[in-house]
């Protein structure tokens, strides 16, 4: 029996009704015994200003945030696109898991990328500037299978069910690729 996996995932929309959290409520039900999956709420995180860090004025929402992922064993960002890149609040979590240089709670941590959209490019844009930056902070990213979900408003319903089981087989095979690759990358 492997043992269980402390995986965070980290949302690009604070909307209500996301479709990406619907998604992320999605994958943690179908994840695997092998993974336990929880959602990180990143909305309450000041701006990242380097001042801080130099001066050691660190927000108490930082540090509890740091400690989180810090603990975590992996971490699987789920993120709409915006304007073509990653929204401005999952940059802003990443900049602050990010420091302090090369320690940060996010360095070295095995990774999925997970893209949503209702329309039909699937956050194509979104998903590979995200990979840009966990390249540089190190995160051994699953590369294959790439997650890409166009037209989500048909996958997936308001409790977090998926709809399609093509799509939901197909989540369920990103998961057990995920397990294997922490375990592998470890
Ligand atoms: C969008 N949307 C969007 N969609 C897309 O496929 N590519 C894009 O570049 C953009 N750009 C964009 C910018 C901004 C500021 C907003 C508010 C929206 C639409 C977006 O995919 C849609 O609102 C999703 O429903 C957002 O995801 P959640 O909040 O449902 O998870």
């Amino acid at each position: 029996m492997p043992a269980t996996r402390d995986v965070v995932l980290l949302l690009g929309s604070l909307r209500r009704a996301s479709w990406t959290r619907r998604i992320a409520t999605a994958l943690i039900r179908l994840a695997p015994p092998s993974l336990k999956l929880e959602i990180v709420e990143i909305g309450d995180l000041p701006l990242y200003n380097q001042d801080l860090d130099d001066e050691k004025r660190v927000p108490a929402q930082w540090q509890a945030f740091r400690d989180r992922v810090a603990r975590a064993d992996a971490v699987i960002f789920a993120t709409p696109e915006y304007n073509r890149s990653v929204p401005g609040v999952l940059k802003n979590a990443i900049d602050v898991g990010s420091r302090p240089s090369r320690a940060g709670a996010l360095n070295n941590k095995p990774a999925a990328v997970v893209s949503v959209s209702p329309g039909a490019l699937s956050g194509f844009g979104a998903n590979q500037h995200l990979r840009q930056s966990l390249v540089f902070l190190n995160m051994p990213t699953l590369q294959q299978p790439e997650v890409y979900l166009g037209a989500v408003t048909s996958l997936v319903d308001a409790e977090g069910n998926i709809i399609k089981d093509e799509t939901k087989k197909f989540l369920v095979s990103f998961l057990e690729a995920f397990a294997a690759w922490i375990e592998k990358v470890r």
